[in-house]
Formats: C-alpha cells, sequence, structure tokens
C-alpha cells in the first residue's frame, strides 16, 4: 500500500475530492476491516482539508458511538435525535449546519467549532449503520458540493458495515 496520498497543490475542494476518490476506493480493496479502514478514511479526509474534526460515530442500539476520528477528544455517545449527529440519524438524511451556534441541541464537543456536516451511511440492508461527522473552524465551511462529495465517499463505506 502506498504510504502517502497523492494530492494536487490546489485548495478547490472539487478538484481534491476528484483525487481524493480513487485513493480511497484503493484504500477500501486493501483493507475491509471496518476500523481500519474507518481510520484511514478519517486521516485521509483530516489531511486532504484540513478541517478541524473529521470522525465516524456508529450506531450501537439507541446510540451513536465514537468511532475512528482525526482532531480534539470528542463525545463518546449521542443519542438518536440528539445533536446534530442524532439528527442526521434520525431524519436519514446529510445535514450542514452554518452556525453551529444556531442549531438547536448542537453539541459542542469543541468550543472552536463553527460549522459542521453530518451525513449517514447505510449498511448493506439500507439501514443507518454510522455517521460522518466533520467540524470546521470556519462558519459556514461546508456547501451542497461538499455534501455530494461526502455522500458518494460514505457510499463506498456501505460495505463496512
Ligand atoms: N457536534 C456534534 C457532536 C459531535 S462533535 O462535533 C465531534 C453534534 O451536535 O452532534
Amino acid at each position: 500500500m502506498q504510504d502517502q496520498l497523492t494530492l494536487p497543490e490546489t485548495n478547490d475542494r472539487v478538484t481534491l475530492f476528484t483525487a481524493l476518490m480513487p485513493q480511497i476506493r484503493e484504500l477500501l480493496r486493501e483493507e475491509r476491516d471496518q476500523i481500519a479502514a474507518l481510520a484511514n478514511v478519517a486521516a485521509a479526509l483530516h489531511q486532504t482539508f484540513g478541517w478541524h474534526w473529521v470522525g465516524f460515530y456508529r450506531v450501537m442500539g439507541a446510540e451513536l458511538v465514537l468511532g475512528p476520528f482525526q482532531g480534539p477528544i470528542a463525545c463518546t455517545r449521542i443519542g438518536f435525535g440528539r445533536g446534530v449527529c442524532g439528527t442526521a440519524w434520525q431524519e436519514e438524511r446529510t445535514i450542514i449546519v452554518p452556525d453551529v451556534s444556531k442549531f438547536p441541541g448542537h453539541i459542542a464537543c469543541s468550543s472552536a467549532s463553527r460549522s459542521e456536516i453530518v451525513v449517514p451511511i447505510r449498511d448493506s440492508d439500507g439501514r443507518i449503520a454510522a455517521v460522518l461527522d466533520i467540524d470546521s473552524t470556519q462558519e459556514a465551511d461546508f456547501s451542497i458540493v461538499d455534501g455530494h462529495a461526502l455522500e458518494q465517499l460514505c457510499e463506498l463505506l456501505e460495505p463496512l458495515f
């Protein structure tokens, strides 16, 4: 396996996503263990985009439980319908929060977070099995373009669940 990502020198997210996706596919082709694969996907996103926090919460019974991530320590358990993550799980859709201080019930794991995106991940039966959560220190850092790209990435992760 190659030990580093090959990335173009640009800040353009579409260009970066386009370069990253085949490398994520390769990571997943080489490693089917869920924790190992999710850990490298979190690292790849963190390294590529420099976001404050990138990680996974997995559905365990009635809660989301912290999985592999990159960034500061985070809350470990989130209830169904709680916070941005629990709401994305409940509503089974991607949620983009331009200003976390205006999201009712937002769970502040880090005071540096200003905006957030959460993308649900389904298992092979179509049930929500996990969420990808990304926090940025910049307000309104996530657009629908990021949402669509991250949804495509999360579809690649379905066979892990
Ligand atoms: N802000 C999230 C909690 C998880 S942390 O951001 C890592 C939420 O409201 O669900």
